[in-house]
């Protein structure tokens, strides 16, 4: 059977960094406060030209050189974006310019946190179905511009980002029949709208609107249903906590992170963390993880990587991949 092989990862951040102290300045809050609740130390902010798609081309050209491949050699770019430059044409149209590709097609997903995982869900059943051979998967976010910058509550969890996987479809058993994505679950309910959403839109206030949560209403779920769709990838592969060698969980709250390994009995060492680097990035906090935790030398070949994310709408998902 064909399978979705993990031959390159990337990320960019913003040049501009706002620490927790510069947030002090702007809102009744301390350093104290954001780290203990959210392991979150610093975050980076874009700047007028540093868009979304920008990012995006800068994490996505960062994989493909880390895949020792070009442009040329892909005919799918995926966007995990909540944050788009426009309302359209799609990111991912951008992006695919932006690197100089007339061939291929590219589309955006919207499934907020979550994106990056369904992502890479729906890149690997393109890539299954024998359509298409060489897929860019990509997260990129500026949630700054949708942040109510006055509400303590929400803008000190947020920040800016971009990262990419490179998959490639490979076919026949032995080695590489084993490797790259080995499952995927992915799950979504609308009533929880309003428990984490941004309140504009073509549809409604026709502005882009300012993201509201219920962080502890949030918090509540999230653990739950992390644990459920990683127990699922476990049931769908044979496998346990035990096997995993990395847990590479979306970037919202250390927190989170850490009562969801713990729920699941996944061994403290083997939990990525980069939230504290550079906050919630939203559809870009996993590929900032897996290149993180791939470039420091912790993730090598062959190794079972746990991927999750909770997010708006709720969505929710897993996917297990042998990298
Ligand atoms: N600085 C200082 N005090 C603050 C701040 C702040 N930035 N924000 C809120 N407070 C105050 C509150 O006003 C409240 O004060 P009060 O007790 O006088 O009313 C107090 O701190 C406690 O507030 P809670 O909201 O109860 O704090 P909690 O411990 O729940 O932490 C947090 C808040 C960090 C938002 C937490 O609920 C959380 O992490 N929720 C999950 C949010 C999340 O990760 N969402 C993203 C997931 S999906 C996605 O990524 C899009």
């Amino acid at each position: 059977r064909t399978r979705s092989i993990v031959r390159g990862v990337g990320s960019y951040l913003p040049r501009r960094k706002l620490t927790n102290q510069d947030l002090e300045k702007l809102v009744e809050t301390s350093h104290d406060w954001i780290v203990q609740r959210t392991g979150i130390e610093e975050r980076h902010i874009a700047e007028d030209d540093e868009t979304t798609s920008v990012l995006g081309i800068k994490a996505a050209e960062a994989a493909l050189a880390d895949a020792g491949l070009t442009a040329d050699d892909i005919d799918l770019v995926i966007c995990a974006t909540s944050t788009p430059d426009y309302t359209f044409p799609s990111t991912a149209t951008m992006i695919q310019t932006g690197l100089g590709m007339t061939h291929g097609a590219a589309f955006d997903l919207q499934a907020v946190c979550t994106g990056f995982v369904y992502a890479v869900s729906t890149a690997d059943k393109f890539l299954q179905s024998g359509s298409h051979k060489r897929a860019l998967v990509i997260g990129a976010e500026t949630f700054s511009r949708i942040l109510d910058w006055n509400d303590r509550t929400t803008c000190v969890l947020f920040g800016d980002g971009a990262g990419a996987l490179v998959l490639e479809a490979q076919e026949g058993e032995g080695t590489s029949a084993d490797r790259g994505v080995l499952t995927s679950h992915l799950r979504s309910d609308g009533r929880y709208r309003d428990k984490l959403y941004v309140d504009g839109g073509p549809g409604s206030t026709k502005t882009t609107g300012v993201l509201k949560m219920e962080g502890r209403e949030v918090f509540k779920f999230a653990v739950g249903m992390v644990a459920d769709v990683v127990q699922d990838a476990f049931k769908a592969t044979g496998t346990s906590a035990d096997e995993l060698k990395w847990f590479v969980p979306h970037q919202a709250n250390k927190r989170i992170i850490t009562a969801s390994a713990d729920k699941l009995g996944i061994a403290p060492e083997k939990v990525v963390i980069t939230v504290n680097k550079h906050g919630n990035t939203s559809a870009a906090s996993i590929p900032l993880a897996l290149d993180a935790a791939r470039k420091d030398g912790r993730i090598q070949d062959g190794d079972l990587v746990m991927i999750e994310a909770i997010g708006g709408g709720f969505t929710w998902g897993s996917a297990l991949i042998r990298w």
